[in-house]
């Protein structure tokens, strides 16, 4: 078993950019560092004049003009603006100031070491008088330090000896990039911020500086070493002079600490707890990151480069975390100006599960944000026009919807739903509790919100239907039940009713049922819209709709993407052309499979994937994340590895051309999502993790860790199967493919299921059928004189109709010509399907659905075979029609059970071969069809009622994938069917 990061080779633990890569834009965001308080662009330090510091705090607010403005429109937006640079080194030597501005940059390179989290830049230089110089700096923004820029800057003459003054100061200097980009809405609010520099405050230090603009006041508090040297504080920074000798090296450390205040002038408290040794500082880094890699190394056999990239993504997303629970992360971190340092629901949909699994504590500062903005989202819903509840703004910073554009801004009502579906999650993964009990008012407050913008529709038989609201697909707006809204209210209306419960158990639901004037008939409303939330399929295509309207409208002509290199169609196109297309920015649909939010059929999952694929340009760079694990899950490596590097490299090769505004943390921390998620098969809906490893082709095994109440597992996934570790903390239970495990002390090695389908039998398997055709068969024997009874009965089990009342007559020593005949099986059927007018869900054997949920949670296809041909019918009573990846019809084959036709048919409509099926059967007609099919049979009943099964429950509720699973691998060991069947006991559950 490989360790951690110790193994490694550095270079799988570095980024390293040289020459020109080394320096602009891209690289100032590939090389940023942060700490979530603070953060700083990766420039060249003697470059470095313009403001690059990020701070969360520091952002201006400006109103928002409208020539036509309607009531609940947004009034003001918050943008984030960047600080002065804390990196600054002006150089004099010999008294003359070097111009690096002019000066050739003769070779430079840059190092993201990612096992110490240091920056390390060297660069050459020749300047004006053609003397040539070295700088090399390392520079650290600490992890679990304060909000401080540390650097260790060596300059080192290479040909010349001389007298020199550094000047370690400022960055203030506005303009610069940007302009080109003043109609790009994704930058747009781009500032050119003008920082002043205030007279420092009574008993202020000198070393600190002091800076203004709008609201924001700022101070910097500098530290400077220099052995070899003078350093003395001058203002707004510190010289240091010194001597330079040829080849010599002059070493100066600088620790700069940086707080930000709104609308007073900034307390110096807050730069205490900063240390000012640039040694401790890099010690105390080092452990945090090797604490890091410890939940989160990762390994790709196979895939070196995407292994790095992976490495890098996790990193900068880990950087980003804020740890100030007045903010959350921003789109692009702090690593740059995109969105104006905006949150979306980037940071709950796609930055904090992986929070979740690798630093919990971050995971909950995003969620303390919520809390503490929900009397802004309370103020939201009111402004436009809600009685009651929470809405929280699509983007914003201190809490007030920041779009201007309320049909891709506050009509994305999905947000409330993406932040409790983070909640679930954060609590599941930590098991805090007495979070969840905080939580629970912001939680029921936005659930409220679905009541009210939903409706039960009658014309829809009672479904809830959601109205006016606009998915995370921006290309389609104010649309009706759009199908990813919908899918996310429904998790979250169940998780704030079951939320409601277990408040009211631990006697605590009351104080906050008061407190917002919540009333238990709200609460089982709740329940009522949850169960019938409308989350239909088209029958035509077998497809969900992405809304009402979608799939009837136009297809967009010669689409193109963000991808094929055009920019995204929301640069080229007026809103409505894209919003009256059948045109999709991201998936909706695939975004909710990727999710877990809803259960569907494997053959759904793949027309759902191909068909949304076809028409999602992936202009947003979220879209290859989800994109990504519903192809890996559906093993459709090609396609996966494709939307793997997409989001991998997002940043790496700039691929939609805009990192110079920042990274895109989503689609960063996506990149994990996709390997533990989709790769991994990891599903975080149940009450433990559950796996379903697979490799793809291109890759010889992989490993990622992550954390699970405290415990941090290691899996390593191989060829065979995969092996789980328990890397610290108390043994974790999980599911592999649906079995229940242990991990803990010694490695677990699980092998990957052969099984890839389960096909059922209808009557007397789902449910009671078997007793109707019974009663059907007796009234008819009755009404026309044949003896016939329960006992008689037993070998028309399984039996199609036509041969049933063949054996019938058979019993009774009659016979009838053709005519009279077939008039009998119309009246059996009559008298039969009056029996099933009174069907509904409720006749759905015990256990069954809970069964259905967890074989296709473990990735397996779920068919039917059964010789009625009233199955689909039946199934559709029994609302489990759209749960199958294949009916097979029995009318439609040529022989019926016992031969193996119908489990062939079924067998091949789901794309399986027939040894990687299995079958379930309650009649020895239908068992002897599966063993002709050359499948393993599982019996519903005795072993004296069907001698031949393979294996036997009383009920079908019994069965689970674990026993299915093990049953099977039994059953293939011993050489497949000619063996005697396993005992009830040796799977009972
Ligand atoms: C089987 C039942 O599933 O279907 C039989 O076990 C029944 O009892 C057979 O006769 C045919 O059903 P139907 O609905 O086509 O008459
Ligand atoms: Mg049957």
């Amino acid at each position: 078993m490989r360790v951690a990061i110790s193994d490694m080779s550095p270079d799988a633990m570095r980024l390293v950019r040289r020459g020109p890569d080394a320096v602009g834009e891209q690289a100032a965001a590939l090389f940023a560092l942060a700490n979530g308080l603070c953060g700083v662009e990766g420039v060249i330090d003697e470059r470095a004049s313009r403001p690059c510091a990020y701070l969360p705090d520091a952002y201006v607010s400006r109103p928002i003009t409208y020539h036509e403005s309607f009531p609940g429109y947004a009034t003001a937006t918050d943008t984030r603006v960047p600080c002065p640079s804390p990196l600054l080194v002006r150089l004099h030597i010999d008294g003359q100031p070097v111009d690096f501005a002019a000066a050739e940059l003769l070779d430079t390179e840059s190092v993201l070491d990612l096992a110490t989290g240091a920056l390390r830049r060297v660069s050459r230089w020749r300047i004006e008088d053609g003397r040539t110089l070295e700088i090399a700096v390392e520079r650290i923004v600490p992890l679990a330090g304060g909000a401080c820029v540390a650097s260790r800057i060596r300059i080192r003459p290479l040909d010349f000896a001389g007298s020199v003054q550094a000047w370690l100061t400022y960055g203030t200097e506005a303009g610069g990039a940007g302009e080109a980009e003043a109609d790009d809405p994704r930058i747009s609010g781009r500032l050119r911020p003008v920082w002043s520099i205030i007279p420092p405050l009574p008993g202020d230090n000198p070393s600190v500086t002091r800076f203004a603009q709008d609201a924001v006041e700022l101070a910097y508090r500098q530290h400077v070493a220099s052995p070899a040297a003078q350093v003395a504080a001058v203002h707004a920074g510190h010289v240091v002079r010194g001597a330079l000798v040829a080849g010599g090296i002059l070493t100066i450390d600088r620790v700069v600490a940086l707080a930000c205040a709104r609308g007073r002038p900034v307390d110096l408290v807050a730069l205490d707890g900063v240390a000012a040794d640039f040694d401790v500082i890099a010690a105390g880094q080092r452990a945090a990151v090797q604490a890091l890699w410890e939940c989160a190394a990762l390994d790709i056999d196979g895939d070196d480069e995407l292994a790095r990239a992976l490495r890098f993504d996790l990193f900068q997303l880990h950087q980003s975390a804020s740890r100030d629970a007045n903010h959350s992360i921003g789109a692009k971190g702090l690593s740059g100006e995109g969105y104006e340092g905006h949150y979306f629901w980037d940071a709950e949909t796609f930055m904090l599960p992986v929070l979740a699994l690798q630093a919990p504590e971050r995971a909950r500062t995003l969620l303390a944000y919520r809390i503490g903005k929900l009397d802004r989202a309370r103020v939201h819903a009111r402004a436009i026009g809600h009685a009651r509840g929470a809405l929280y703004p699509w983007r914003t910073i201190a809490g007030d919807e920041c779009s201007s554009h309320y049909p891709t801004g506050s009509a994305q009502y999905h947000i409330n739903g993406d932040i409790a579906y983070a909640l679930a999650l954060y609590v599941a993964a930590s098991g805090d509790e007495a979070f969840r009990a905080e939580a629970a008012e912001m939680l029921f407050e936005t659930a409220r919100m679905w009541l009210e913008i939903g409706a039960f529709d009658a014309r829809r038989g009672g479904a809830f239907c959601l109205h006016g609201v606009t998915g995370p697909d921006e290309y389609s707006a104010l649309v009706d039940n759009d199908f990813y809204t919908n899918a996310i209210a429904r998790r979250h209306l169940a998780y704030a009713a079951e939320t409601a419960e277990w408040l009211r158990a631990r006697g605590e639901l009351a104080a906050v049922a008061a407190a917002i004037g919540l009333s238990d008939g709200e609460v089982a409303e709740w329940r009522r819209a949850a169960d019938a939330m409308w989350l239909p399929v088209d029958p035509g295509l077998g497809v969900n709709p992405q809304d009402d309207a979608f799939l009837g409208r136009p297809e967009l002509p010669g689409l193109t993407s963000a991808r094929d290199g055009h920019g995204p169609l929301l640069m080229r196109y007026h809103p409505m052309i894209l919003f009256r297309h059948q045109v999709a920015k991201q998936g909706n649909v695939v975004q909710a499979m990727a999710m877990d939010l809803v259960e569907m059929p494997v053959s759904r999952q793949r027309r759902n994937f191909d068909y949304y694929a076809r028409v999602t340009t992936h202009d947003s760079t979220l879209s290859s994340v989800s994109f990504g694990i519903a192809a890996a899950r559906l093993g459709d490596e090609a396609a996966a590895l494709d939307f793997h590097r997409e989001c991998a490299f997002v940043d790496l090769e700039n691929r939609h051309g805009n990192t110079s505004h920042g990274l895109h943390m989503a689609a960063l921390a996506g990149s994990w999502l996709v390997l533990a998620q989709g790769w991994g098969g990891l599903r975080l809906d149940g009450a433990v993790p559950s796996f379903r490893p697979q490799l793809p082709a291109a890759w010889t095994g992989y490993r990622l860790r992550l954390q699970w109440r405290g415990s941090v597992i290691e899996l390593a996934v191989g060829d065979a199967g995969c092996t789980y570790r328990l890397v610290s903390g108390d043994p974790v239970d999980i599911l592999d493919h649906g079995r229940p495990l242990r991990v803990g002390g010694d490695p677990v090695v699980m092998d990957r299921p052969r099984l890839k389908g389960v096909i059922f039998d209808l009557d007397g398997v789902l449910t009671d059928t078997a007793e109707d055709h019974y009663q059907a068969w007796q009234a008819l024997a009755d009404s026309h004189g044949f003896a016939f009874d329960r006992q008689a009965n037993h070998r028309l089990k399984g039996v199609d109709r036509r041969n049933s009342l063949r054996l019938i007559l058979e019993h009774a020593g009659a016979e009838v010509e053709a005519e009279r005949f077939d008039a009998m099986l119309a009246e059996k059927n009559d008298i039969y399907r009056e029996r099933l007018a009174a069907y509904s869900p409720a006749n759905l054997f015990a256990g069954v659905g809970a069964l259905l949920d967890g074989l296709r949670a473990a990735g397996l296809k779920i068919g039917l075979a059964s010789a009625s041909r009233n199955a689909l019918d039946v199934v559709r009573l029994l609302g489990i029609a759209d749960q199958f990846d294949f009916i097979a019809d029995a009318g439609a084959v040529a022989n019926a059970k016992p031969a193996p036709d119908i489990f062939l048919a079924c067998a091949h409509g789901m794309g399986l071969r027939p040894d990687q099926c299995i079958g379930i059967e309650d009649a020895e007609a239908g068992v002897s069809a599966i063993h002709a099919a050359g499948m393993v049979a599982i019996g519903i009943g005795s072993e004296e009622a069907l001698p031949d099964a393979d294996m036997h429950v009383p009920a079908t509720g019994q069965l689970t994938v674990a026993n299915i699973l093990s049953f099977e691998r039994g059953a293939a060991a011993r050489g497949g069917l000619s063996t005697r069947p396993d005992t009830v006991e040796e799977i009972s559950c």
